[in-house]
């Protein structure tokens, strides 16, 4: 039987490529938007393409209620999921709030929403970036986020600090936080769903409308990067290209 995989952000960018790569394995692609229409063009624009089964599912990554119906629309039709890819992402030109609520919340909020629709072989793959790697962070917070008896609470608690500037000095900006933050949910995560698997994968610089026309990889070779999360053996790691990096 065919497996099926929710990818948000799917509409454009790394995640459109992510859905026609998986579309052209075989897979029931869910394309993630948080715009209802984007999603369902791109749906029917990869079905023509690839001549696979995709969809569009509306879902704002950074919206409780919108995430909240996504799940219930899916349990709604009895579908099951064998992964999901944690794409969604905003850059630099956000507000801290939003760049968290989108690039760290997002994927705790889509994870957990989805968690009782998956089966326990499904895979959760994080999309992260090198701004993130905790060598950009000041010593303390990198202490924080690599500490092992780190807790999903605790986390969550250090980023609703640095949010309301109680502590807002992490080393590095928004983004860098929202994804070193990732990278430790990441490693959170796999430990409380275990047997899912949970881990982030770095796509690299690539050219999107995100990455900008100077950077030197495609989106062909970013997508890679992010599929290797959806068929890991391994489980709360960071990966680019297939080869595990430091987080
Ligand atoms: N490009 C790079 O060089 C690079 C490097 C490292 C990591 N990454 C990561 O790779 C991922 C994809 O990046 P990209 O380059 O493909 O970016 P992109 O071209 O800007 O596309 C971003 C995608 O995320 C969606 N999105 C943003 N906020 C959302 C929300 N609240 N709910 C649902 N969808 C939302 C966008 O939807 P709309 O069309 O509705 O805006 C769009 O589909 C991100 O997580 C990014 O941080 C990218």
């Amino acid at each position: 039987m065919a497996k099926t995989v929710l990818v948000t952000g799917g509409n454009r960018g790394i995640g459109q490529q992510v859905c026609r790569g998986l579309a052209t394995q075989g897979w029931d692609v869910l394309v993630g938007s948080r715009d209802k229409q984007k999603g369902t063009r791109t749906a029917t624009r990869l079905r023509e393409e690839t001549g696979g089964r995709l969809r569009g599912v509306e879902i704002d990554v950074a919206s409780d209620t919108s995430v909240a119906a996504a799940a219930q629309k899916l349990r709604d039709g009895a579908l099951k999921l064998d992964a999901i890819v944690n794409n969604a992402g905003i850059f630099r030109g956000a507000t801290a709030t939003d760049t968290l609520e989108t690039n760290f919340f997002g994927p705790l909020r889509v994870t957990l929403a989805m968690r009782p629709l998956m089966t326990d072989t499904a895979t959760v793959t994080n999309v992260t970036s090198g701004l993130g790697e905790l060598s950009n962070l000041d010593a303390k917070h990198a202490a924080l986020l690599s500490s092992p008896s780190i807790t999903r609470d605790a986390l969550v608690e250090h980023i609703r600090a640095f949010l309301a500037g109680r502590d807002p000095d992490w080393g590095t900006d928004a983004y860098g936080v929202s994804k070193a933050a990732l990278n430790a949910l990441t490693r959170v995560l796999a430990t409380e769903l275990a047997p899912i698997k949970v881990n982030s994968t770095c796509p690299g610089w690539v050219r999107t409308d995100m990455g900008g026309r100077n950077a030197p990889r495609t989106v062909e070779q970013g997508a890679s990067s992010v599929l290797f999360g959806v068929t890991a053996k391994a489980t709360g790691r960071v990966f680019r290209d297939g080869r595990e990096i430091a987080p």
